[in-house]
């Protein structure tokens, strides 16, 4: 038994054949590394020693059970924590503990589990943010790579609506599109599905795809939705109180006893 036959198939895309893996794309480089990583809070141990290395265009699914440390893995890369052991690398270079703006200028741009939008500005607004602190511009450039970015999440002609304005599914592509506009070589996804009707969340795997497929951007998504994540994802890891316990293809991964584990329980493993 598989983990997905466990979790059922909440927004599936078995119907989809467009959206099922296909050959990831050639790709050499290592973009983003993380060499045992620690942090605890107080007497917990959030993460004990995460490694993980992330290659140029691969599209890498982050899957845990809730508490395991995902969002906080989040906030070590983007430096809003400081990690208490280890180092985070980006296309080689130690970046750990710098700022965040910092960060977004070299490359790694994230979104938010509880969605961050400027809500007294409107979508474009929004993405311009993203734009104008990737690449450090405000001119006309700036804004032709908000439009691009608002273009890819199919939102162009809500572009002037106010984020408050907006529903939670169309927040959530504006944050993608923040995310793309400021031109990132990684792009951390953390629940971008979060709250999303099935078919939202349709909507935001052909998003996710054609992100990575035509932006060349790397991407590391966190999703509680496991059957979106081995349906796209070229390789799976699984965090389980702040360890990694599994690292490979889907395919592989959703059969790992270990994994099955982490999310059901020990009989569940043994079924
Ligand atoms: N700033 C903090 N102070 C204290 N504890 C924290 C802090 N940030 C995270 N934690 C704790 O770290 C643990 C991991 O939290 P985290 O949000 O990273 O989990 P997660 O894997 O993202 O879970 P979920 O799937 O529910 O989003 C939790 O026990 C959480 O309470
Ligand atoms: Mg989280």
């Amino acid at each position: 038994m598989t983990l997905r036959m466990r979790m059922g198939n909440e927004g599936s895309v078995e119907s989809r054949p467009d959206l099922r893996l296909i050959d990831p794309p050639a790709r050499s480089a290592e973009v983003l590394r993380l060499e045992r990583i620690c942090i605890s809070f107080g007497g917990l141990t959030v993460l004990s020693g995460v490694d993980l290395v992330l290659q140029q265009e691969e599209l890498l699914g982050l899957i845990g059970p809730n508490g395991a440390g995902k969002s906080t893995l989040f906030n070590v890369i983007s430096s809003i924590y400081r990690p208490d052991g280890g180092d985070v690398f980006l296309k080689g270079q130690k970046v750990t503990g710098l700022a965040p703006h910092k960060l977004c200028h070299m490359g790694i741009s994230r979104t938010y589990q509880l969605v961050k939008t400027f809500n007294k500005m409107t979508a474009f607004e929004n993405v311009m943010v993203g734009a104008v602190y990737g690449h450090r511009g405000t001119g006309r450039e700036a804004k032709a790579r908000a439009m691009a970015a608002l273009e890819l999440v199919e939102m162009e002609a809500k572009k002037d609506v106010r984020a408050s304005h907006l529903t939670l599914s169309d927040r959530r592509l504006v944050e993608v599109a923040r995310s793309l506009a400021s031109g990132p070589v990684v792009a951390l996804l953390d629940e971008p599905m979060a709250g999303l009707n099935a078919s939202e969340i349709r909507k935001m795997l052909t998003i996710i795809k054609r992100a990575r497929d035509e932006r060349k951007v790397a991407i590391l998504w966190v999703e509680h939705k496991v059957d979106a994540i081995f349906r796209i994802c070229d390789r799976v890891i699984v965090l389980d109180y702040g360890v990694l316990i599994a690292d490979g293809k889907p395919e592989e991964v959703a059969k790992d006893p270990k994994v099955i584990e982490a999310y059901l329980g020990e009989s569940a493993s043994r079924d």
